[in-house]
């Protein structure tokens, strides 16, 4: 897809929409779909490249799997692989490559992960030492993808990851519903929890705690029907859009609302925004609520490390919203924001010749913001990012003469659609 310029609407942002599904939990329900007895439906499947990525994984190792519209059908058949040779194409999925290692250790046979560009130069070491920790061969190309994972015969261990990481959590979790004996996973800050609230949900007994997660190896999951909510990352930047377009009003139907996810929502609120929650309940496992989303004038605020896991995937929309805040926003202990699908600090710096004071820090950013703020105008450069490709397209929102977003089919990884849906809410989208 060429390059976008993306301009302010002529007036608010006005109506009520849906965000694709939840990434995070459609790329677990396909994996634990595949490892589970009998059928389970994935429903509000998202369709954007990652997860499409999984669903082809899981294929390969063996699971029956079929796409019809918004859902996938998984008939699971254990996933032993009785010692045959697959390679797998992540992508651009750092989820898939992590969780799928977890997923193929204990499966008796020889799997190689590799995936595009970007994720060949993101960190595979965190995986490949808890799982050869259990008893697996793991083999990392100086320890990044292709990452090689010879299954055998686990052992639970009682692992404390240096690193808060679901994907890293998610990954021996998985190895250790395989491996003889309990298999714990303690981390610094708790990440997102859904691989814990799905194996519950499929039926497995999961032990949680001040000493971290566990699971006894052994247990049978039971097929369901699991139906993803809304994207809280995904609905983030339309969230962020309603509050730099004065006057904007959107409801955001039936998004996720679990506490590890929507750290960007409290932060937003204690800079001043309002976003209400309506008819919040519980499905399968995971909350959800319509968000309901109104200008509010923003103030700076300090994110501090604790605060990073829940909101760690909006830290650049949230950093963009900070260039409108009243104030200094500062943004630490964030250093993992260097190694997502680009480096993101260094892609947040090219808020500063759109007339943003940014400095970079080795772990975060410190924002000078200032409400009135009008961008200049510029050519941002995505890196293939989704969420720096849409960062910026909701920063062009305050450009009067516009951003031109280059490469940005790359928001396909998790928002297929976002331009269309930007446009019609009444962005101008054009071809640059
Ligand atoms: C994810 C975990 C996070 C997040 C990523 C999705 C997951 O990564 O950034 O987009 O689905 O488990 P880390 O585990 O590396 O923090």
């Amino acid at each position: 897809m060429k390059a976008v310029r993306v301009l302010p609407p002529p007036g608010p942002l006005v109506g009520e929409l849906g965000v694709p599904g939840d990434k995070s939990i459609a790329h677990r329900a396909l994996m634990l779909g595949a490892l589970a007895d009998g059928t389970t439906l994935v429903r509000g499947f998202p369709g954007g490249a990652d997860v499409r990525a999984t669903l082809d994984c899981i294929r390969r190792l063996g699971a029956a799997a079929e796409w019809t519209g918004d859902t996938v059908r998984v008939e699971g058949r254990g996933l032993a692989l009785g010692g045959r040779d697959v390679a797998l194409d992540c992508a651009n999925s750092g989820t898939t490559m992590r969780l799928g290692a977890g997923l193929v250790a204990g499966a008796g046979g020889r799997v190689v992960l590799d995936g595009d560009a970007s994720l060949r130069r993101r960190p595979m070491e965190r995986i490949a030492v808890p799982l050869r920790q259990m008893g697996a061969r793991v083999t990392t190309t100086d320890g990044r993808a292709p990452v090689t994972v010879e299954g055998g015969l686990l052992v639970g261990i009682d692992y404390a990851s240096p690193v808060a990481s679901a994907q890293v959590k998610s990954a021996v979790l998985l190895a250790g519903l395989r491996a003889e004996g309990t298999t714990r996973v303690r981390e610094p800050v708790r990440s997102r929890d859904h691989t814990e609230r799905m194996l519950g949900f499929l039926g497995v007994r999961v032990e949680q705690g001040a000493d971290g997660v566990a699971v006894v190896g052994g247990q049978r999951l039971r097929g369901a029907e699991i139906p993803c909510p809304g994207d809280p990352s995904s609905a983030t930047f339309l969230v962020v859009a309603a509050l730099l377009v004065d006057g904007s009003e959107l409801v955001l139907r039936d998004v996720g609302t679990n506490p590890t996810r929507t750290g960007a929502l409290d932060v937003l609120a204690r800079m001043g925004a309002e976003v209400e929650r309506a008819r919040a309940r519980t499905v399968a496992g995971e909350p959800r609520a319509d968000l309901v989303v109104r200008t509010t004038p923003l103030r700076a605020t300090t994110i501090a490390p604790e605060e990073v896991p829940a909101a760690i995937d909006e830290l650049p929309i949230l950093a963009v919203a900070a260039a409108f805040a009243d104030g200094e926003t500062r943004i630490t202990g964030a250093g993992e924001l260097r190694v997502k699908e680009s480096d993101r600090i260094a892609a947040l710096e090219q808020l500063r010749p759109l007339g943003v004071p940014l400095e970079a820090t080795a772990d975060g950013v410190v924002v000078q913001g200032r409400p009135d703020r009008a961008l200049r105008a510029g050519r941002i450069a995505t890196h293939g990012d989704h969420r720096v490709a849409m960062a910026f397209a909701v920063a062009a929102l305050r450009a009067p003469d516009g951003l031109v977003i280059e490469d940005p089919g790359c928001v396909d990884v998790s928002f297929p659609g976002f331009f269309d849906r930007l446009a019609a809410l009444g962005a101008r989208v054009e071809a640059a």
